[in-house]
C-alpha cells in the first residue's frame, strides 16, 4: 500500500502548505487544515455516528469486493432506494464475478434495464470477463489491479477495497466533496482541478488505518443525509465541532457553485506584410504589448471592422473599402503608403480568453519613409530566421514566406 501515514501542516508567513503524501500543496488562505488531534476527533465522531446511524443496505451484510463493486457501479448516478431492488436481482442471477463474466451481454443489460447509463453495465461485464481471464476468476485486492479494470476510477477502487477489506484508501465523490469543502471552509468551486487535488489530499489525511470501510461509508452518509446542499442539519451533525463552515455560518456560500466555463471572446486581426528591396517591415513588441520583446509584422485589430462589415468573409476576400481602411491605418502607424490585397493566408489561434482569427494581407507597392519613433524597421530574410518572432508570425514566415524562397 502506498499511502503515507504522516500529516504535516506548515504555516510559514502567509503561505500555508500541507504534505500528507508525496508533493507539497499550497492551501487557499481561508482553508482550515485540521491538526492531528482534530483528525483523530473527526475519525472517532464519524465511526460513532456510523455505528449508530448506518442504513441497512443489502450489500453491507457480506461486503465482498464483488458485491461492493456491483453496488458502487449501480450507485453512480442512481439513488440508493432505486438501487436496492436492482442489486438484489443482479446478485441473485450473478452471485459472483465468474457467473457475470460468463454471461451474455444481453442478459446483463436486461437486468440493468431502467437503471440507465448502460455504459456502466457494459463496462461491468467487460471487467468481469477481464477478472475471469486475467485473475483466475478472483476479484483483485490490489489497488492498482482494481484500478486497471474497465469503469473503475480512483474513487471506486478506494470504495471497493476500503468497504470490503478495510484497506485504508481514501474516497472522494459528490457527497464527500460537499462535506469536505464545508469542513475545510473552502470558498472556491470544489470541483476545480486544483481543489480536487486538495480534497483528495484531505481524504488521504482523514482515512484511518483501521475501519476505513465504516469510516468512508460514514463520511458518504453524513455528506448525503446530514450535510445536505440546501438545508444542512448542522445542529445534529457529528462533525460540527471540527467544521469551519459551521463556525463561520457560511453554509449557503459553501460549496461555491460550479465556476462558469471561460467565456471566449472572438477577435479578428490582420497581419500586414510589407516588403521593399527584399526586406520586410517588422517591429519588436514593447513592454506594454503582448509578446514583449518578440518580433512581429504590422498587426492590426480589425474586430470592429469585421463586426460592422457587410462582408462576413473579410478580409479573406477583402472588399476594397475595407482594404482602404487598412491602408489608412498602416499609413498612420508606419508612415508608409501601400496597396494592400489579401494573400489568402489565415490562421486561428488563442491568447488567454481570446479566440483570434488572423488573416494576412500584403502590398505589392510601397512608398514613403518609415515614421520616426514607430519602432518599425526593414529586416532581411536572414533576420527573419534569426530573430525571435511570436508564434503566429513564425507560422506565417514558415508557411507563406519560406515556400517562396
Ligand atoms: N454512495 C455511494 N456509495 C455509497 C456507500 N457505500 N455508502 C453510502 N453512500 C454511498
Amino acid at each position: 500500500m502506498s499511502r503515507k501515514e504522516s500529516t504535516e501542516i506548515k504555516v510559514s508567513g502567509k503561505k500555508k502548505t500541507t504534505r500528507a503524501n508525496d508533493a507539497e500543496l499550497t492551501l487557499p488562505k481561508e482553508v482550515n487544515w485540521p491538526s492531528p488531534q482534530a483528525v483523530g476527533k473527526l475519525q472517532r465522531a464519524v465511526l460513532k455516528w456510523y455505528q449508530e446511524n448506518a442504513r441497512d443496505l443489502p450489500w453491507r451484510l457480506q461486503p465482498t469486493p464483488y458485491r461492493i463493486w456491483v453496488s458502487e457501479i449501480m450507485l453512480q448516478q442512481t439513488q440508493v432506494a432505486t438501487v436496492i431492488d436492482y442489486w438484489n436481482r443482479f446478485l441473485h442471477r450473478f452471485p459472483d464475478v465468474v457467473s457475470l463474466g460468463k454471461a451474455k451481454q444481453e442478459e446483463v443489460l436486461k437486468l440493468w434495464e431502467g437503471l440507465g447509463y448502460y455504459r456502466r453495465a457494459r463496462q461491468l461485464h467487460a471487467a468481469a470477463q477481464q477478472v475471469v481471464e486475467q485473475h483466475d476468476g478472483r476479484f483483485p485486492t490490489d489497488f492498482e489491479q482494481v484500478l486497471s479494470l474497465p469503469g473503475i476510477g480512483r474513487y471506486t477502487a478506494g470504495a471497493i477495497l476500503s468497504i470490503s477489506l478495510d484497506q485504508p484508501y481514501p474516497i472522494l465523490e459528490g457527497n464527500t466533496i460537499r462535506l469536505f469543502a464545508r469542513l475545510l471552509g473552502l470558498e472556491t468551486d470544489p470541483t476545480q482541478t486544483i481543489n480536487q487535488k486538495l480534497l483528495w489530499r484531505f481524504a488521504e489525511t482523514l482515512v484511518p488505518a483501521k475501519e476505513a470501510g465504516h469510516f468512508n461509508q460514514g463520511l458518504m452518509e453524513i455528506g448525503g443525509r446530514v450535510c445536505r446542499l440546501a438545508d444542512p442539519e448542522c445542529p445534529s451533525c457529528p462533525l460540527r465541532k471540527v467544521c469551519r463552515t459551521f463556525e463561520t455560518g457560511q453554509q449557503k456560500q459553501i460549496p461555491a457553485p460550479k465556476a462558469k466555463p471561460t467565456q471566449y471572446q472572438s477577435m479578428h486581426e490582420c497581419l500586414v506584410l510589407i516588403q521593399r528591396n527584399g526586406k520586410f517591415l517588422c517591429r519588436q513588441s514593447t513592454e506594454d504589448e503582448r509578446w514583449t520583446g518578440l518580433w512581429d509584422f504590422v498587426r492590426i485589430d480589425i474586430t470592429e471592422l469585421v463586426k460592422t462589415s457587410q462582408d462576413a468573409g473579410f478580409p479573406g476576400n477583402a472588399a476594397s473599402q475595407q482594404l482602404q481602411w487598412l491602408q489608412t491605418e498602416v499609413k498612420k502607424r508606419t508612415g508608409l503608403s501601400t496597396n494592400l490585397q489579401s494573400c489568402g493566408w489565415q490562421v486561428r489561434h488563442a491568447v488567454t480568453r481570446y479566440r483570434i482569427q488572423l488573416n494576412a494581407v500584403e502590398s505589392s507597392h510601397v512608398q514613403g519613409r518609415i515614421k520616426p519613433g514607430s519602432g518599425y524597421q526593414w529586416c532581411s530574410a536572414g533576420q527573419l530566421q534569426e530573430w525571435a518572432f511570436n508564434v503566429t508570425a513564425r507560422k506565417f514566415i514558415s508557411q507563406h514566406l519560406q515556400p517562396l524562397d
